[in-house]
Order: structure tokens, then sequence, then C-alpha cells
């Protein structure tokens, strides 16, 4: 086998309770994951020496060098298993880029499984689950997929029991936010303000919404601490999600760091219809829709 190619999802934070700023520069978290039907691909293709490239709308925003997380997971894969090997990488990108739905945090993983797959390593799970949670906190759940909850860094997880499909819409920004400045940001506001951060308590009422499938009430439970962080670097979104609002969301939230609006609907239909006054009302730079959740990282094969 010459050629591997995994198709990977993005994920949307259901739940990101942010706790207090650890020696280690992260945040002790209780972060709900949930993964959607916003896919990237990644093919792995047989190679001397490691290569990355990158293919759709957004390709100009991610690293073609050895900052890229794919690359990073490769290599790390590569160490673990003793052995110089190659590959070249080829990403085709739809989730947006920055955009705080863990799109090179799911590269990496969709590059573990298909690295793992082309050099014939049979690693299990468990092994690219730790090797996984060193090049990022996210990248554990992208190799998982459907709806879990991660604590520490977010990277020791749990899979959660989901009664139904949710139908989302994703308002596109024009533009990323850095992670790490909106963590910063989340502190500052936190200090300016004399709050405290509470210890992460995981939302018995949001896991319980999701049990039952029921999109009302995880509407109302929907809960992101970064997102007055998020929305005071960047101050449209407030108005992105005003209009998602008015148009009926049965939620509105900022995924992860953003600046990428999450939007519940209560079907399919209400979905396109929501999208679609999104996109009317100029509040995004595009507004598309998914369901979730969705099963991890899926290999197929190419010649
Ligand atoms: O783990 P990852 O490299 O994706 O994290 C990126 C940045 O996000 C960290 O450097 C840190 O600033 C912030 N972060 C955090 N607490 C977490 C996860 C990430 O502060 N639990």
């Amino acid at each position: 086998m010459n050629s591997v190619t995994v198709r990977v999802p993005a994920k949307v934070n259901l739940q990101l309770a942010v706790g207090p700023l650890r020696d280690d520069g992260y945040h002790d978290l209780v972060n709900v994951f949930h993964a959607v039907s916003i896919f990237d691909e990644v093919t792995a293709t047989a190679e001397t020496g490691m290569r990355v490239r990158v293919e759709g709308d957004s390709a100009g925003q991610v690293p073609e060098d050895d900052d890229n997380l794919a690359i990073r997971a490769a290599s790390a894969l590569a160490r673990h298993a003793g052995r110089s090997y190659g590959v070249s990488l080829l990403i085709r990108k739809s989730i947006p880029v920055a955009g705080g739905m863990a799109g090179g945090s799911a590269d990496a993983a969709a590059a573990l499984v298909a690295c793992n797959e082309l050099w014939g390593l049979g690693l299990p799970l468990a092994d690219l689950l730790e090797i996984g949670a060193d090049i990022g906190s996210d990248v554990p759940f992208a190799l998982l997929g459907g709806t879990a909850v991660g604590t520490g860094r977010g990277e020791r997880l749990t899979p959660l029991e989901v009664g139904g499909t949710f139908h989302w819409v994703f308002a596109l920004a024009e533009g990323g936010l850095s992670t790490p400045a909106v963590y910063a940001e989340c502190d500052r506001i936190r200090e300016a303000t004399g709050t405290d951060a509470a210890w992460p308590q995981t939302s018995e009422p949001l896991l319980d919404a999701l049990r039952r499938g029921d999109a009302k009430a995880l509407g109302a439970e929907l809960a992101n601490d970064l997102q007055p962080a998020a929305v005071m670097l960047r101050r449209s979104l407030a108005r992105t999600l005003d209009a998602g609002r008015e148009h009926g969301a049965l939620g509105a939230i900022v995924s992860g760091s953003g600046p990428t609006c999450a939007f519940l609907a209560d079907s399919e239909t209400h979905a396109v219809e929501l999208a679609a006054a999104l996109r009317a009302e100029g509040v995004a730079r595009d507004a598309v829709t998914a369901h979730g959740p969705v099963p991890g990282p899926a290999v197929g094969q190419r010649p």
C-alpha cells in the first residue's frame, strides 16, 4: 500500500468550562466535545523525508512546514516507532482555519491514523491518543469523534451517550483567532473584574439533554467560558450571535476559542433556513449546515 486517505470531522464545544491558569500555562477544563459533519481529508503517501501540502479555500493560511500539526504528528509517530519513516501528506481543508473547530488537531489525528496504516505499525488507539495529547489538547478527541467530555487540558476523555442527531449552523468568520490569545484574554477579563475561576464542573442538565436527544434543552445549556474573551477580541461576533437568536436558534455560542459561531437548529430544514438568513444578514463570511455527532477518523485508500 503506498497511499492512505483519512477523512476527519471538525468539533464544536457544547460546554467549555475553564478553570484557573495552571503553572504549565494550561487551564483545567471541562470540555464537552461534539464531532460535526464538516470534514478535512488527509492523504498520506510513502516518501523519503516529511512533506505537507494543503489544498482548499483557506490553504494559504496553513503552514506547509514543520509547524504544521499533521507533520508534527507524523514525525512523533515515526519517533515512537523508532524508525526514520517518511511521508508526503496532502491535506484537503474544509474545516475553518484558526476557527475554534479544531481543524489543525483534526489534521494531526488524521495523519496519525493514516501513517499508522501506511507504515503498517498497527498501534492501538490508546497509543495514538497518548502521542496525540503531546501534539495538542484537542488531538485525542479528534481521534475519537462522537461526543465526549474532556478533563485535564481536555485530553482525558470519557465518551458520552447521545440519544439523537443534532442539526447545526456554523457562521464562518473572516480570518481566525489565536487560541493562546483568547485564553489570555479570558484570564485578563477575570483579573480585571476580580472574578475567581471556579473549578470546572460538568453540567448535568447538558448531559441529560444529550442523553435524551433533546435539542431544545441542549440549546439552553450550551455554555462557553471563552466566549466573552472571543467577543472582546472580535466585537462583531456579538451581532452574529444575536442574528442567530433572532432567527430562532435554540442556542447560539462561540465555538471553542472562535471566531466561528455555532447555532443549534430544531430540524435540518430549520438549519438550512437559519444559514440562509445569516448569509442574507451579512453577519458572517459564510454559513454552513452540519449535523452531529459523527464518528471519528475514517480510513479509505487511494491507489
Ligand atoms: O494544547 P494546545 O497546543 O492546542 O493549546 C494551545 C494553547 O491554548 C495553549 O498554549 C494554551 O495557551 C491554551 N490552552 C489552555 N488550556 C487548555 C488548552 C489550551 O490554556 N486546557
